[in-house]
């Protein structure tokens, strides 16, 4: 199982001092900077976009950009994340018509030098990524435990069969869950094989918040021992 990577949303910061919760994070041991870029559209409510992350990444010119594309048109936003300093691009698969454009789509991010993430929200099944995994037109999947388009929901253990499938088939690959992760779903999520973590409300909403990412990255580690 490759190694843990905690990326905490900055979905649930305080937005209006980004800057100084991503210090905080980054400082107190986070890999990565997860974003959550939402169109009101591919999910029922708005976030920020690419000239937010593009001001935050000025501060933080080396920290890893993990953009979550909740937007209906992907292909649409390779550009302006590229330009804002986005590492990761994350798509969803439900935004493609067909596994074709699915691949236009990767070979789009990976040429302008972006990673590329595929996400499947909980209704969507594994089997929709095959393709794309088998050829390594992806660097990430992304298995959704809840419905994407809001931080502070409730965890949906159902999605771990989902996680462990990929895990088996894929052993090399980056495995990321989003939605709900915190110290008491953790262990569900570690063991099925995901060694991504997304964590929203569970690290910003800490007393101690470096104790918080320090349980997920112990459960992970744990597992893969
Ligand atoms: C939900 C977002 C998540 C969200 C997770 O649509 O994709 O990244 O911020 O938040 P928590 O960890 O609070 O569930
Ligand atoms: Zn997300």
């Amino acid at each position: 199982m490759p190694k843990a990577i905690i990326s905490p949303s900055l979905l649930a910061c305080d937005f209006a001092n980004m800057q100084s919760e991503s210090e905080k994070v980054l400082s107190l041991g986070a890999d990565w900077l997860h974003l959550d870029v939402m169109d009101g559209h591919f999910v029922p409510n708005l976030s920020f976009g690419a000239p937010v992350i593009e001001s935050l990444n000025k501060h933080f010119p080396n920290a890893y950009f993990d953009v979550h594309l909740m937007v209906t048109n992907p292909k649409e936003y390779i550009e302006p994340m590229k330009k804002a300093g986005c590492d990761m691009f994350t798509f969803h698969i439900e935004t493609c018509a067909n596994i074709d454009e699915a691949i236009g789509l990767c070979e789009a991010i990976k040429k302008v030098g972006m990673k590329v993430g595929v996400a499947m929200k909980p209704k969507t099944s594994a089997e929709a990524v095959y393709a794309l995994a088998d050829e390594n037109f992806v660097d990430m999947l992304l298995v959704m435990t809840v419905e994407p388009g809001f931080g502070g929901q409730k965890f949906n253990p159902e999605m771990m069969p989902k996680v462990k499938q990929l895990r088996e088939k894929y052993p090399e690959m980056d495995i990321q869950v989003d939605g709900g992760l915190s110290a008491s779903t953790i262990e569900a999520a570690a063991s099925a094989g995901a060694n991504v973590i997304v964590a929203g409300s569970s690290v910003f909403g800490a007393e101690d918040v470096k104790g918080a990412m320090d349980v997920l990255r112990q459960a992970v580690d744990a597992a893969a021992a």
